[in-house]
């Protein structure tokens, strides 16, 4: 279904109501915080509000509002939204009530809450354009668990189109009002000047004792406001956290959202469902990924890549043709990670921040890479140790061999020229640069830089004593 874009009249405002404490996390971390597809909840519902092109955006903080504030500043892709502290905290009334000083008369505030994260751009662009500057457009949605939600009353009957009239809370609902399935779903787009008006008649005389931001209906139904219900037929983007159970489900439908999505462009999936994404993938043609990987951080994947069972991928670009082989774990943080063309990669690699892999380098089991240049066709196939290291094409890297890279105190580098060998087992002790074409003898330690083409042995001469005897036990 596609929809001729329509440019709202007036500006979007947006109020994520994200006060409340989520006893039923059973964490002490604020429950907004808790990741979803590696992000804070909250941080998606930013995010779809900057989407739908909101002027302001106000989040309304209350339990842990320091340590919500101080995560979303940090992490501010776009802009910092702005804050608007609720203590104590009276109910979803009171919560916009605490917003309204940061909003301008003349936009429509759409009502979001930080622990739904998953409302889509779309759903919110239908909305706005439902309240159109003069309505209250609440989303509602029939579900067959009604239990704890606000019932939407219409005129006509329960179940009709007819016009609504209110939202009842639960524990204020008669019988026969709990028996309605049309449920509000807590996000609503009124126009700003007629939602002060509004909030400015609450009261809290009703079974919670709270302000309910749902009265607002009744205010609307009595000052002759058009009232739409939009009606969602998507409930996993209405659907709010409360638990860790919630919060696991959600993720999974998250992730195979991202899965579809991906497939969808052709990368092959082992399995969708074994699969997650925490962050953002970009994948070129033919690019295959086996069960249990992660992603995180941005990470790219050129054409006919292969994944292997069971790695863990962040921050990092892997070239065309390149193979990672399962368990394997790169990290590439701040500084990044790339893997040339070709290469192949584990079981059982590690590469870390800084590690430059060139085309057809080997990097085999439990080898490890940090901030490390590897030229073409480069090889540490077993048991290694490269960081702070410049190492040229062709070197073949011997199992068991290291660079000591660390003083103590600072780090420094190791240069290996092109066609190197080290042999197994050897230290090289940086700063020092091996020649190129030059060999180290198996179990050498290195401190002093080599010549090219030099061979250099750096270990106690083999003594052997023939016919030797050794101690017998005493009788
Ligand atoms: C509210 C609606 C209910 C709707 C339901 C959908 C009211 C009175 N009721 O229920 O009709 O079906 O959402 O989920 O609005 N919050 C604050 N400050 C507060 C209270 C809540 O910021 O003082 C925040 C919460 O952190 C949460 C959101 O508002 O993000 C909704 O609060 P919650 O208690 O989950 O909703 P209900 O009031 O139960
Ligand atoms: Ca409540």
């Amino acid at each position: 279904m596609t929809q001729t874009p329509q440019q709202n009249p007036e500006p979007i405002d947006v109020v994520i109501m994200a006060a409340g404490k989520g006893t039923r996390m059973k964490s002490s971390m604020p429950k907004v915080l808790h990741r979803l597809g590696g992000r804070a909840l909250v941080s998606h519902v930013i995010d779809t509000a900057t989407r739908i092109g909101a002027r302001h955006i106000v989040v309304v903080t209350g339990h842990g509002a320091s340590e919500v504030e101080a995560a979303l500043q940090g992490a501010a892709a776009g802009a910092t939204p702005a804050f608007a502290r609720q203590v104590p905290q009276l109910g979803t009334g009171h919560a916009v009530q605490q917003a309204m000083p940061h909003l301008p008369e003349d936009g429509t505030v759409v009502v979001l809450s930080g622990d739904v994260p998953l409302i889509g751009e779309a759903t919110l662009r239908a909305l706005v354009a439902q309240s159109a500057g003069r309505r209250l457009a609440l989303l509602t949605i029939r579900t067959p668990q009604p239990t704890g939600y606000g019932r939407i009353l219409r005129a006509q009957g329960q179940e009709g189109e007819g016009e609504v009239l209110a939202i009842v809370e639960e524990k204020d609902a008669t019988a026969a009002q709990r028996a309605i399935d049309e449920i509000y779903t807590g996000v609503m787009a009124v126009p700003a000047r007629l939602l002060k008006s509004w909030l400015a008649r609450l009261d809290n005389k009703n079974a919670q004792g709270e302000f309910y931001l749902t009265d607002v209906v009744g205010f609307a139904s009595v000052d002759g406001v058009p009232i739409v219900a939009h009606r969602t037929e998507d409930a996993t983007e209405v659907l709010g956290v409360n638990s860790p159970s919630q919060l696991a489900a959600l993720e999974r439908a998250l992730q195979l959202r991202q899965a579809e999505a991906l497939m969808a462009q052709g990368v092959r999936l082992a399995d969708p469902a074994r699969f997650d994404l925490r962050g953002t993938l970009a994948c070129e043609a033919d690019v295959e990924i086996d069960i249990n990987c992660v992603f995180e951080g941005a990470v790219s994947l050129g054409s006919g890549v292969t994944v292997g069972a069971n790695c863990v991928i962040a921050n990092a670009r892997i070239e065309t043709g390149a193979v990672i082989h399962p368990f394997t774990h790169i990290d590439g943080g701040k500084m990044g990670v790339t893997v040339g063309a070709g290469a192949l990669v584990g079981p059982f690699a590690r590469l870390r921040p800084g590690a430059r892999l060139g085309p057809e380098v080997h990097i085999g089991n439990f080898v490890e890479v940090k901030n490390s240049t590897l030229a073409a066709g480069a090889k540490a196939n077993h048991l290694a140790y490269l960081g702070d290291a410049t190492v040229g094409e062709r070197v073949n890297y011997g199992a068991g061999s290291i660079t000591a890279n660390y003083d103590g105190a600072n780090k420094h580098r190791t240069i290996i020229g092109d066609d190197v060998h080290v042999g197994s087992n050897c230290v090289l002790v940086a700063p020092i640069t091996v020649g190129a074409g030059g060999t180290i003898g198996g179990g050498s330690t290195v401190t002093k830089s080599t010549e090219p083409g030099a061979l250099t042995i750096s270990r106690a001469r083999q003594t052997s004593f023939p016919n030797w005897q050794r101690p017998k036990k005493k009788s």
